[in-house]
């Protein structure tokens, strides 16, 4: 079986200093990748900075035998993530994949109790860190024709009893990731993005407590989540406008699905009618359909040229 290789290629991986960023770096730069390390350096609620984890993981690739070069930006600014997407730019003038993996949980607590800091904080880290990076490099791949794009989720999003804020950044990467998916799929451009929801021990798992910090201790090492995220980033994988739990040497699709519902004749779906079909609603008795967008989880209901409406972007 062949070796997966990323030699001539050129990697972006941002919160690298660490924990699962740090593993999908080391694990890019020992199969050839170039691979620049941005992270801010700040503690767990994205308070502070410091050179200190980007220049570590720097170096640990550098001494064995890799490429790599320290970033030491916020990715959750417009500045930082211009600056990010720049200094790769000049050191090996081209980028092909971004890992945008930095993520914090500022916010905390019951929604009443969250401050506009902590969730804008969240939402600024989680789903403008790959905004702000990934409208400075989407022209580059999109005139080379290339490039391949992981947003970072979470289970949150799945639905936690922790603060919004969190998986509210964390829903805004996974439909970025879409979202570039589908445009690039559109214009046929080989441009790849996909979201992964990883799993993994480290600081953020440290907060549950050590009982279950031992167990992810065990299992769950970020180097267990490495090798589906480097897959998806390889241009071998013709994967795009998906989301992956991945982690503890697991890989799972995840996926939204939509019924067939109830139609009511025109004007006809009254209130009492909802109350009377919601089991039909719900049931999943006569399948589902995966829409990878907009127009597709439309497309059941002829009505409508959505195609036609699809073609004009808004
Ligand atoms: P971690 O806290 O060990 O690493 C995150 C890194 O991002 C840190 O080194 C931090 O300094 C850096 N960072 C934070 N804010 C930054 C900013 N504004 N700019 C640049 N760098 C910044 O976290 P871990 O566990 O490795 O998580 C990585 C990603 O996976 C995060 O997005 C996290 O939300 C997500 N995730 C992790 C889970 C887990 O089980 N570990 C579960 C679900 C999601």
């Amino acid at each position: 079986m062949s070796e997966m290789r990323y030699d001539g290629r050129v990697a972006i991986v941002t919160g690298a200093g660490a924990g699962l960023g740090r593993a999908y770096a080391e694990l890019l730069a020992s199969r050839g990748a170039k691979v620049l390390v941005n992270d801010l350096g700040p503690d767990i609620r994205g308070e502070g900075a410091g050179h200190g984890p980007a220049d570590e993981v720097t170096r640990a690739i550098n001494d064995a035998g890799g490429e790599a070069i320290a970033n030491y930006d916020s990715v959750a600014t417009s500045e930082g993530g211009r600056n990010i997407v720049a200094q790769a730019m000049e050191a090996w003038g081209q980028v092909d994949i971004v890992i945008n993996n930095a993520g914090v949980t500022r916010s905390k607590g019951p929604i009443d109790e969250n401050t506009d800091d902590q969730f804008l904080h969240d939402l600024l880290v989680g789903a403008g860190g790959p905004f702000f990076i990934l409208r400075n490099v989407w022209r580059h791949m999109w005139e080379r024709d290339y490039g391949r794009i992981i947003t970072t989720a979470s289970g949150s999003f799945y639905g936690t009893r922790s603060a919004v804020g969190y998986p509210a950044s964390k829903g805004g990467a996974w439909a970025i990731a879409r979202s570039l998916a589908h445009v690039a799929r559109h214009n046929g451009k080989n441009i790849h993005a996909n979201c992964i929801m990883p799993t993994a021990a480290g600081r953020m798992t440290q907060l549950m407590g050590e009982d279950i910090a031992a167990k992810m201790r065990e299992h769950f090492m970020p180097s267990t989540a490495a090798g589906p995220v480097a897959y998806l980033v390889h241009e071998d994988c013709e994967i795009n406008g998906e989301m992956f739990r991945v982690g503890g040497d697991r890989m799972k699709r995840v996926f939204i699905g939509q019924t067939p519902g109830y139609a009511a004749e025109k004007n006809g779906l009254t209130i009492e009618r909802v109350r009377d079909n919601i089991d039909q609603v719900m049931s999943l008795d006569d399948g589902f359909i995966i829409p990878r967008n907009n127009t597709e989880s439309l497309i059941d209901d002829d009505r409508v040229p959505w195609e036609k409406l699809n073609a004009r972007a808004i």
